[in-house]
């Protein structure tokens, strides 16, 4: 636990001895830790620069600036700041004055330290809780515009998928009858170039010019190669539209491995060799699992992410290798899927052998904002937001394990039933 930081701003240097011997409880147990300032200047100036300040406990009448004008700046450096007062007994017009102006209470000289320690301990545990709420909803706010931007996304996916496929099953219906056409005509070819063995210079010539030879031999390779594509494309406009599955409303029953296959397809430029590495070799080793009750395109925003993580940490590790190097030792991502009983749920466990985590980093990952990577680059959501879809979407659980310079493994469990699972209205 990090000690709360109070500070003390007081011109009696006494005043400081007697507190500091006071509370030495607390400051031993390292509940608190306190700063001293002999008046408001010097009180703003250790505001503004050290750490954050959890409450300020304040004298009204110093030298330089006075308490009072202390708590009306105080609201511009950080209004989550907690001032408690201190005044002479019974000196109501400043106590009013002072709690207009946004005082949190108020303790009467001298000191009763007793009720100095209830009013610490009252004002500490409200500062906490406004600031665990705040973070919360930073982070909710953060959380939902990081899915509404994955929801567009989605959609916008979903979209330019249907809107190619009609053009694209027209083109692979040509691309079908036209190979058998092509066929038949090279056939009927044949039996004429057979039956009519001198046809004539003006043919022969005209074969000379079209390069027959060549076209004979070349189109039903052509052709199989259009096929090819676009049975290609199919599977890649297919995939477009498992992944972006818009299921929002309600769970379906779907295929985990579907999921993971279309998000593969769709992480195909990040896995293919490029100049720097081979290709990172993915080994899916599917186990009998059944259909599951989820949100698929959700469950894929997981996989995605894991995924992502997972180049990225492999990436890391082949920085300063050469190209041979990999080759000899090449970047592995392992996604293995297996069915557990009790409760009966879906496993599944990607794993890479990347960078790897330390301790330190592996026990925040789940943090949201928490990122090791370069500005730009990670905004430190992937994990959390997966993990909110994994436990509080899907009633599953998600955890990690992972060794600094060899390899991580995220094991993620998906209960087959529909319980615990939140509905999402
Ligand atoms: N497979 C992995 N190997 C090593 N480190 C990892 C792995 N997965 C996650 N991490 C660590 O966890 C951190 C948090 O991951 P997370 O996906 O939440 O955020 P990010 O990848 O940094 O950014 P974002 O996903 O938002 O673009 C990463 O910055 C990285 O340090
Ligand atoms: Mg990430």
């Amino acid at each position: 636990m990090t000690p709360a930081k109070i500070l003390i701003v007081d011109d009696e240097v006494e005043l400081e001895r007697l507190i500091k011997q006071r509370l030495r409880k607390k400051i031993i147990a390292k509940e608190i830790e306190l700063i001293f300032a002999r008046n408001g200047q010097e009180a703003l100036e250790i505001l503004k620069s050290d750490r954050p300040i959890d409450m300020v406990l304040t004298d009204i009448n110093m030298p330089e600036m006075d308490g009072l004008t202390l708590l009306d700046k105080l609201h511009e450096i950080d209004v989550n700041i907690k001032a408690v007062v201190i005044s002479a007994y019974g000196d109501m017009k400043n106590i009013r004055t002072a709690m207009n102006s946004g005082a949190f209470d108020f303790i009467t000289k001298p000191i009763n330290f007793e009720d100095l320690n209830t009013t610490i301990n009252k004002t500490l545990t409200y500062v906490k809780q406004i600031r665990e709420t705040v973070k919360q909803l930073q982070q909710a706010q953060l959380q939902l515009i990081q899915s509404e931007k994955m929801a567009t996304l989605g959609q916008l996916v979903a979209g330019v998928a249907h809107e190619i496929n009609n053009p694209l099953s027209c083109i692979a219906g040509y691309a079908g009858i036209s190979t058998e056409a092509v066929k038949n005509l090279l056939e009927h070819l044949r039996l004429y170039q057979e039956k009519f063995i001198n046809p004539g210079p003006e043919i022969e010539e005209d074969a000379e010019k079209i390069k027959l030879d060549y076209i004979v031999k070349r189109l039903p390779i052509m052709f199989a190669g259009m096929v090819e594509s676009t049975d290609r494309l199919i599977d890649i406009s297919n995939s477009l539209r498992t992944f972006s599955r818009a299921d929002t409303d309600a769970m379906v029953l779907a295929n985990i491995h579907e999921g993971i296959d279309s998000t593969l397809m769709i992480l195909q430029h990040r896995l293919k060799a490029n100049n720097h590495r081979p290709e990172i070799q993915v080994r899916q080793e599917y186990g009998d699992i059944p259909a599951v009750q989820c949100y698929l395109g959700q469950l894929n925003q997981v996989f995605m992410n894991i995924l992502v993580n997972a180049i990225d940490a492999c990436e890391a590790t082949n920085e300063g290798r050469t190209f041979g190097e990999i080759k000899a030792n090449p970047n592995i991502i392992t996604i293995q899927t297996e069915l557990v009983q009790d409760p009966e749920s879906v496993i599944i466990k990607i794993k890479d052998n990347g960078q790897g985590m330390s301790g330190e980093v592996k026990s925040r990952i789940f943090d949201p904002l928490f990122t090791t990577k370069a500005v730009g680059k990670g905004t430190g959501l992937g994990l959390s937001i997966s993990r909110q879809i994994v436990v509080e979407t899907h009633g599953g659980s998600m955890s990690c394990h992972s060794v600094l310079g060899e390899g991580t493994v995220f094991i993620i469990a998906i209960p087959r039933s529909a319980g615990g699972m939140k509905d999402q209205g």
